[in-house]
């Protein structure tokens, strides 16, 4: 756990809460309770940290938590108390109580705020890793809204087995630019493959679905935090989570997007509140070929079957005389595990170089991306990437741009 951003073991965190929190008195629980003539005895106990740890866990489950696994929790730990209480401390329902609450809390996480006085404690913001609330109800019931008007059978994001079967299209490419990705991510921390072994592993042809797939980049928006202060980044956002023991994407509630500083020096800090990912674009089949490929290659590469799935289509252009920036940042990380950038189109440009470095910056390769399907993917905790500026190659034209997809994939 961490206490005012500072990583602290839970074994130093209870003695400083103790003194910070009980200083002013909470945490201290007085009664009556009975001992074993059946008379009753006045009992003064204090437990300031689990009181505050306790309370900000539970303010995580609620954040993160449906309310059905929060209802059997509870009952799980009302049964776990009365195994204790009663002496069985240890007992086989004591230990299946004790696994089954622990198997609830995996995936919860996050940082809770709080305001310490001699009258209480209070939350002043609550931060869920895996979030379920909402942020905007106001944008929440407006999407809704326009959602089903669009939808003629609104339905919950329920996409994409992991045996989508992409080998049925290719026999033997699949298997190979498959195995060679995760073999070059475990080997080398990137990997870069043309687009023509991507459409034949991801089981994607450049076809009218293709094209209405990428059609969407022309209707992504002006990206308007940009400290930098350019105008040259269209985007949208949205996220998921994907599980391989059942093999579904699940869109997960609209937010804001967030990067530490630490992790980009020049947007980094602050939300950014991006519109999100049209629904044709979450319901497109080329989305659900992308993501199963990459997702499949990234289970076995990491031996890890749980994501948080970060989705941002980027037009970046050039005009006016103006380059460019598809990594306005520099070299980089993105604070993720693995990210992948893959190629939607370019148009009258040159430059958009992608360069890839180890942990130490020291160079890897340089790759460009300059057909559709091309993509590179790195282990973002071994690599750093960047992306050189895009340059109008024809100024006569009136349209410079590259269109990618950049996907980022954190274990959850
Ligand atoms: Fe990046």
């Amino acid at each position: 756990m961490s206490i005012d951003d500072r990583d602290v073991a839970l074994v130093d965190a209870i003695p400083f809460l103790n003194n910070t929190v009980g200083k002013f008195g909470h945490g201290r629980f007085v009664g009556l309770e009975h001992i074993t003539t059946g008379q009753k005895v006045l009992e003064v106990r204090e437990a300031p940290a689990a009181a505050i740890i306790f309370d900000a866990l539970r303010h995580l489950e609620t954040a993160s938590l449906d309310v059905a696994s929060i209802v059997l929790k509870q009952g799980l730990e009302q049964a776990w108390s009365q195994e204790a209480v009663s002496g069985a401390w240890g007992s086989t329902i004591h230990q299946m109580c004790e696994r089954a609450i622990a198997s609830a809390l995996e995936g919860v996480s996050g940082s809770v705020s709080y305001i310490v006085d001699h009258t209480r404690f209070l939350p002043r913001s609550i931060r869920a890793r895996t979030p379920r609330y909402i942020r905007d109800r106001h944008l929440w019931e407006y999407q809704a809204a326009t959602h089903i008007a669009s939808s003629k059978a609104f339905r919950p994001r329920l996409v994409a087995k992991r045996e989508t079967p992409v080998e049925n299209n290719a026999p033997q490419a699949p298997a190979n630019l498959s195995q060679q990705c995760t073999d070059g991510l475990v080997t080398n921390g990137w990997w870069f493959s043309k687009g023509e072994r991507a459409e034949a592993c991801f089981g994607i042809e450049i076809d009218a679905a293709w094209k209405n797939f990428a059609d969407h980049w022309n209707r992504l928006l002006l990206d308007e935090y940009m400290r930098d202060g350019g105008t040259y980044r269209y985007r949208r956002y949205s996220a998921f989570e994907y599980d391989a023991t059942d093999g579904i994407f699940r869109l997960l509630p609209h937010a804001p997007y967030e990067q530490s500083k630490s992790v980009n020096h020049l947007n980094g800090g602050f939300e950014r509140y991006f519109e999100p990912l049209e629904n044709s674009f979450i319901d497109h089949p080329v989305l659900e070929k992308i993501l199963t490929g990459f997702c499949r290659i990234l289970c076995e590469a990491a031996r890890h079957d749980r994501w948080n799935i970060k989705i941002h289509p980027y037009r970046i252009v050039a005009r006016d005389g103006v380059n460019g920036k598809p990594a306005p940042e520099g070299l980089h990380q993105d604070g993720v595990d693995f990210i992948a950038c893959y190629m939607i189109g370019r148009v009258n440009v040159t430059g958009g170089m992608s360069m890839i470095t180890d942990a130490s910056k020291e160079f890897l390769g340089e790759v460009e991306m300059n057909s559709p399907n091309d993509f590179v993917i790195c282990n973002d905790r071994e690599t750093f990437h960047d992306v050189s500026s895009i340059v109008a190659e024809n100024l006569k034209m009136p349209y410079a741009y590259r269109d990618v997809l950049v996907i980022a994939f954190e274990k959850l």
